[in-house]
């Protein structure tokens, strides 16, 4: 099967899979979905990357693992619970800083910071605050979201939201992107 993730699973992403199952939490990104953040990761040599929505650390775990020494990322999240799983198996690698905050207030305080690499995967970036987080992203910059495709637990209204994102991405002039039907549904886009 083509889609098979065949490569080695980062060093802690076993034991983060295991604690999020038995905290119940649902909402964590997929195999392949981490598979790919890695690989565009493994692209943006000596960068800084953020991610909004760290949950437990799984899609995190990923993200550093196709990182190099040279690169930082930022992760925030607003559930401590969730975020002390990603410390837990994560803080000691000293690329990553853990953050529990509003993903909106972040955003708003940290406006003037530039990434090479954003993986939004949660409302703040995502369907608030578009346009201040891809103004955070740099010339040549990667941003990517998933959660595209009709998911079961999406809740009334929610497709609506998910159009409106993608035809506001799609009437913008300074990125390039692409909509791709795999996976939980993923937009990734380049910054012109
Ligand atoms: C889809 S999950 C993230 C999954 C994660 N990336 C993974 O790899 O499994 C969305 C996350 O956003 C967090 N969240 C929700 N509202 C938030 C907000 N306003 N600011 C920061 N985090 C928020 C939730 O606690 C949840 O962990």
């Amino acid at each position: 099967m083509i889609e098979e993730i065949i490569q080695q699973h980062p060093a802690a992403y076993d034991s983060i899979k295991k604690a999020t199952e038995a905290l119940g939490f649902l909402q964590m990104s997929e195999l392949s979905t981490c598979s790919l953040l890695k690989t565009l990761a493994a692209a943006k040599p000596e960068s800084k990357f953020l991610e909004l929505g760290t949950g437990t650390g799984l899609a995190t775990a990923w993200i550093l693992d196709g990182m190099d020494d040279e690169s930082t990322l930022v992760s925030i999240d607003n559930d401590e619970t969730l975020l002390s799983v990603a410390k837990e198996n994560l803080g000691i690698d000293k690329r990553v800083t853990l953050i529990c905050a509003d993903g909106g207030e972040w955003i708003k305080k940290n406006a003037n910071q530039k990434f090479s690499f954003i993986f939004a995967d949660t409302w703040p970036g995502k369907y608030l605050l578009l346009n201040e987080t891809l103004n955070m992203l740099e010339k040549g910059g990667l941003y990517i979201i998933d959660d595209m495709l009709p998911q079961a637990n999406w809740p009334e209204g929610h497709a609506d939201k998910v159009a409106r994102l993608l035809a506001d991405l799609d009437e913008r002039e300074d990125v390039i992107l692409t909509k791709m039907g795999w996976a939980s549904g993923i937009v990734i886009l380049a910054k012109k």
